[in-house]
């Protein structure tokens, strides 16, 4: 096998997130370092508690698990438990974790890792708010050059926003943050709303996951069951779009997906459209390109390969 993916998720715990850390520790194709919890979906003191469940339903304890910004660099915090429920993990009956939760910040765990591992051998996976990220930008430039790429669920460009006429919900809660992030410099693909819109949980996918029948099936099936019916009723479609799993499916499996590398730059001043990514998709401007931006994928091998790797905890 080519050489095991070294990789950082940050999230905000959150179903679809949680879906994607169990993908991650389901495949072997991908080396966990660590998980950092940052504010978004539901508070940090939730995002982080439910990260630490979701590493004990997948029967990994030895994860370690940080917790990150409490808030965003400047926005007032925008959570989502119309969608995630008060828990963020609202479905499953999962127990309160008893593996402990690391001490030192998650800011200083993403520096000091890259910092440490070789360079350019890491991948930064952010599934939330980008604030841990820009974060350790900020307090140690010399990292940016040694991140392997960014693989981040966030934005929307076609498909608009999710959470405003403009803006997807990760970048409209902290768009600060986006905006440098993408200035960074590092190699970046984005999974925008365009791409995980069109990975729906239908009915037959959320039987098929349920039919494996380990704790982990059933778990994700309730989880999905919770989380999709906000979107189902919004979009009217058959199941909800399954975002963060997009990123980890990309890192297993690249020839799921295709895009094109353009700039993507973040609206940071009107309110109207505050958070919103806007992607110079037909290169009309002569704005540096910054970002690999996902348009398709191949839905029905996203979730063949779920259900196949979920299948496996
Ligand atoms: O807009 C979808 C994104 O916002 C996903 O990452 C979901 O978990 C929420 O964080
Ligand atoms: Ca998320």
């Amino acid at each position: 096998m080519a050489d095991k993916r070294k990789i950082i998720i940050d999230t905000d715990p959150g179903q679809d997130d949680a879906i994607a850390i169990l993908l991650a520790l389901a495949s072997p194709e991908v080396d966990m370092l660590g998980i950092t919890a940052v504010a978004g979906n539901v508070p940090l003191r939730l995002t982080e508690k439910n990260a630490r469940k979701i590493c004990e339903l997948a029967g990994r304890p030895d994860i370690k698990v940080y917790a990150g910004a409490i808030r965003p660099l400047l926005r007032t915090l925008v959570t989502a438990e119309e969608v995630h429920g008060e828990s963020g993990l609202n479905g499953p009956q999962l127990p309160e974790p008893t593996m402990p939760l690391q001490a030192r910040h998650a800011v200083d765990f993403i520096i000091e890792t890259l910092l440490e591992e070789e360079a350019g051998t890491v991948t930064l996976c952010p599934l939330g708010p980008l604030t841990n990220i820009a974060l350790a930008l900020i307090r140690e430039p010399r990292i940016a050059p040694r991140i392997r790429e960014i693989v981040l669920m966030g934005g929307g460009f076609f498909e608009g926003g999710n959470v405003t006429p403009a803006a997807e919900f990760n970048i409209h809660v902290d768009p600060h943050a986006a905006d440098i992030v993408l200035r960074a410099g590092v190699p970046t693909v984005m999974m925008p709303l365009d791409v995980t819109h069109k990975a729906l949980t239908t009915a037959r996918r959320v039987a098929a996951i349920r039919a494996l029948g380990n704790r982990v099936g059933i778990a994700t099936a309730e989880m999905l069951e919770f989380y999709e019916r906000f979107d189902e009723e919004k979009y009217g479609t058959d199941g909800g779009p399954l975002h963060d799993p997009c990123v980890i499916a990309y890192l297993i499996k690249p020839d799921l997906f295709r895009g094109r590398h353009c700039n993507v730059s973040v609206e940071i001043a009107s309110e109207l459209t505050m958070g919103m990514t806007v992607v110079d998709w037909w290169g009309v401007t002569s704005r540096a390109k910054n970002a690999t931006v996902m348009r398709h994928i191949d839905d029905d091998g996203f979730f063949a390969l779920l259900t196949e790797r979920l299948g496996q905890l």
